[in-house]
Formats: C-alpha cells, sequence, structure tokens
C-alpha cells in the first residue's frame, strides 16, 4: 500500500509550458512536498528548465523550508532582504520607479565559481497586467547550433562577472533602483566552459549569457564577442522560449544550468514584488 502511495505521488500531473521549454505542474501542495514527490519536481525542473506552480498560498516560513529541503540557500549577495527573512531576496519595483530587476536575458550567478543551482520565486504583488517572466531553453539552444559552431566551441571557456552590473558606477547604479541595491564593493569574477553538461541529466547546455559572461576565456572582448553574439542570437529565438504569466499563488522553480531568464518590464505605474530564494548548486563541468 505504502508502495502505491508512492507511486501515485511521484507520478505528477503535469503539461508542457511551450514546445521546447517549461513545465505546468499541477496538484501539488509545494509546502508539504518532500521525498519521492520532491525528486519528481526536481526532475521535471532539470529537464524541463522551469516548472509552474499555481494556487500555492506560499508562506515566507514554508518558502524557506521548502528551500531547505531542496538541498540549500544561496543568499543573494546584491538585492534587498527583510530582517524578517534573510534568505530571501526582494525582487521589487514600486509603482513610481521605471527599472526592474533581472529585466535582461539572464543566468543568476553565474559569475560565481559555484553558481547557483536555481530559484524558488513567488508572485506577491502583480500589477494587473504584464510583468511576465520568459525563459529560454539553453538544451535546446545548443542543439540547433549548426555542427562547425559546436566544434568550435568544443572545450571552449567563458569568464563570467557583475562587476559591471552591480559596482559602483555600474548598470544598476546609473537608474532608480541603484540605492536599494547591496554589495557594490564586491568584486566577482568565475570561468565556466561554454557548453556544460548538466549534472543530473547528463543534457549539454549552452552556459554563457548576455548579462554576465564578458569574454571567451583567453580573448579580448572584441576577439570574444562575433562568438558571443552568435550563441546568445540562438538562444534568443523564441522557438526555445517559455513565457510565465504571472496569477497571486503562483510559485515557479527553474534551473539556471538548463535556462536563461528575462524579467520584462512593461507594467510602468504599478508595483511587482517577488520573493526569490536562490537554490545551492554545483560546480560546473563540460
Ligand atoms: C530574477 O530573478 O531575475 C527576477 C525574475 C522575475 O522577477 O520575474
Amino acid at each position: 500500500l505504502i508502495k502505491g502511495r508512492e507511486r501515485m505521488a511521484v507520478d505528477l500531473k503535469s503539461e508542457p509550458l511551450a514546445p521546447q521549454c517549461g513545465v505546468t505542474i499541477h496538484d501539488i501542495r509545494l509546502a508539504e512536498a518532500e521525498g519521492e514527490t520532491l525528486d519528481a519536481i526536481r526532475r521535471a525542473v532539470f529537464e524541463h528548465g522551469v516548472a509552474v506552480f499555481r494556487d500555492q498560498a506560499l508562506s515566507p516560513e514554508e518558502h524557506i523550508e521548502l528551500a531547505k529541503r531542496w538541498g540549500g540557500i544561496d543568499i543573494n549577495n546584491y538585492f534587498p532582504l527583510t530582517d524578517a527573512h534573510p534568505e530571501i531576496a526582494v525582487v521589487r519595483k514600486a509603482a513610481g520607479q521605471e527599472t526592474n530587476i533581472g529585466g535582461a536575458w539572464h543566468t543568476d550567478h553565474s559569475y560565481d565559481q559555484v553558481p547557483a543551482m536555481g530559484s524558488i520565486l513567488v508572485a506577491r504583488t502583480l500589477p494587473p497586467k504584464g510583468g511576465d517572466t520568459l525563459f529560454a531553453h539553453m538544451g535546446a539552444a545548443y542543439d540547433a547550433l549548426d555542427e562547425d559552431t559546436k566544434r568550435e566551441i568544443e572545450g571552449l571557456e567563458a569568464f563570467h562577472t557583475a562587476d559591471h552590473v552591480y559596482k559602483e558606477g555600474g548598470i544598476y547604479a546609473q537608474t532608480d533602483i541603484g540605492g536599494e541595491l547591496r554589495g557594490q564593493d564586491l568584486t566577482t569574477g568565475a570561468t565556466h566552459p561554454v557548453v556544460v553538461r548538466h549534472p543530473s541529466t547528463g543534457r549539454k547546455l549552452l552556459y554563457v549569457n548576455p548579462s554576465f559572461t564578458v569574454t571567451i576565456a583567453g580573448r579580448s572582448r572584441a576577439d570574444s564577442l562575433p562568438l558571443l553574439e552568435k550563441l546568445f542570437a540562438e538562444a534568443r529565438n523564441p522557438q526555445h522560449h517559455a513565457r510565465v504569466v504571472w496569477e497571486p499563488g503562483t510559485v515557479t522553480i527553474w534551473d539556471n544550468r538548463t535556462t536563461w531568464h528575462n524579467a520584462l518590464n512593461d507594467y510602468h505605474g504599478h508595483a511587482r514584488e517577488m520573493h526569490r530564494i536562490t537554490l545551492t548548486g554545483e560546480k560546473l563541468a563540460a
């Protein structure tokens, strides 16, 4: 009987979010997900890149407990935190602000030596319309490259940093959310293979992104750009994308190795607030 119940629990009711990226998982209460059920959710996130769960009513405490059961929390060095729940990064745009956090294609924390596995993002305040998040599947993007390009990037590494984004004088400092961010004094930098193998699925994934990957290792920025732009162009192909349309109670869990994401900034005059917990990852290899 127990076996039967376990089998039922891992048989997730799900449907694709888009042909190449994402999955919606039904009939799960994330606050209670553990054991075999959590393992099945992990597998779905690793394979599809992002999983969407509706009607969750996840409290901040349940959000933190879920992340701990998943495997550990990486505190983001830049986003605002709250005193009550310092594990939760607040991704907020006030009604009067122009700039949002994460409003360009990126992969979280790729500038770390051991990049974060992914995130659990909970919708707290949503605009009446807009504020969707786009995801791109980096396994699909890799597969779609022509054979010459695949040969060209075999064995290459790339350098990632967040210094031009978050440091004093960086991209965010020029905007109206610069004052809310932390970590302007930090220096970051990490080298990863251009193509990594997913630590769990073994799938080949393109692991460069336009926000944090600045050079191909050993080349100047100018010499790196033509190849990087070619790889980014494939990942920008909407064929590889999925769109998460948020509703009250929506939670997404994504995998930073399998996906890029981009928070659309198309809801000026309205507030949007999301709670993000960043999940601990592992060192990446080709
Ligand atoms: C992010 O983590 O980049 C923000 C995602 C979002 O706000 O939709």
